[in-house]
């Protein structure tokens, strides 16, 4: 039996994991959050200081699993729940910059693929549609301004101490943005056969609404 697999790429702080949360919860799916897998690479390399010549051969010891538990997915490094550690800017930002290096990515490859061969998932990343399942049965490219895109991480993030300036929210946003799109190995683009979503002018509502309807609509 073949798995369903639906494929959500789009920048940072479009919506994607949250909304993907909420329709796969809905339709009994897997939710798959790739970025996390970057995440805890650029964990297990700040953590044991390896110097760029050294990363390509320092993740064959680089053990990073996911664990789905009641439909929640956990990150491990290792024997290790990272899950709580790697949602900071500082990580975000390292989280980009490793995940450029095409030895980074080979070696999270399989795991993705694995785990949406075996499940019905809904995955989110940046080169899911593109590259890791580029025959999946629902592609969405999710996208909305910089600008938006601040704003809402911004409100998230002004709850918390030690909130960062919008200004300083937005310019993370770009740099991000930039990295992403610009980096050789399977740069953040809307694959030709997505359906592109823009939620600038949406609310969570109108977004989920309008995603769960594109999906209904080919599945
Ligand atoms: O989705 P996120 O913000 O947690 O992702 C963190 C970084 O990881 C992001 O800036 C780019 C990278 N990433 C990627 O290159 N490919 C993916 N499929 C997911 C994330």
């Amino acid at each position: 039996m073949s798995t369903i697999n639906i494929a959500i790429d789009g920048p940072a702080g479009a919506g994607k994991s949250t909304i993907a949360k909420m329709v796969s919860a809905e339709m009994g799916y897997i939710y798959v959050d790739t970025g996390a897998l970057y995440r805890t690479i650029a964990i297990y390399l700040k953590e044991n200081n390896i110097a760029d010549e050294d990363i390509e051969k320092s993740l064959e010891n680089a053990d990073v699993s996911l664990k789905f538990i009641d439909g929640t997915q956990r990150v491990y490094l290792g024997d290790r729940d990272v899950t709580g550690l790697i949602r900071t800017p500082e990580i975000s930002m390292a989280a980009s910059r490793t995940s450029a290096i095409p030895a980074v990515r080979r070696h999270l490859f399989d795991l993705q693929q694995k785990i949406a061969r075996e499940n019905n998932i809904i995955m989110d990343g940046r080169d899911i549609g593109t590259v890791v399942l580029p025959d999946a049965d629902v592609k969405i490219y999710l996208t909305a301004t910089p600008e938006e895109r601040a704003n809402r991480r911004y409100k998230e993030l002004s709850e918390k101490p030690d909130c960062p300036s919008y200004d300083d929210v937005l310019n993370d946003i770009i740099q991000r943005d930039y990295q992403d799109m610009n980096r050789t190995a399977a740069p953040l683009k809307q694959a030709d056969d997505a359906v592109l979503v823009d939620s600038t002018n949406l609310t969570l509502e109108q977004a989920v609404e309008r995603i769960t309807e594109i999906i209904r609509e080919r599945i």
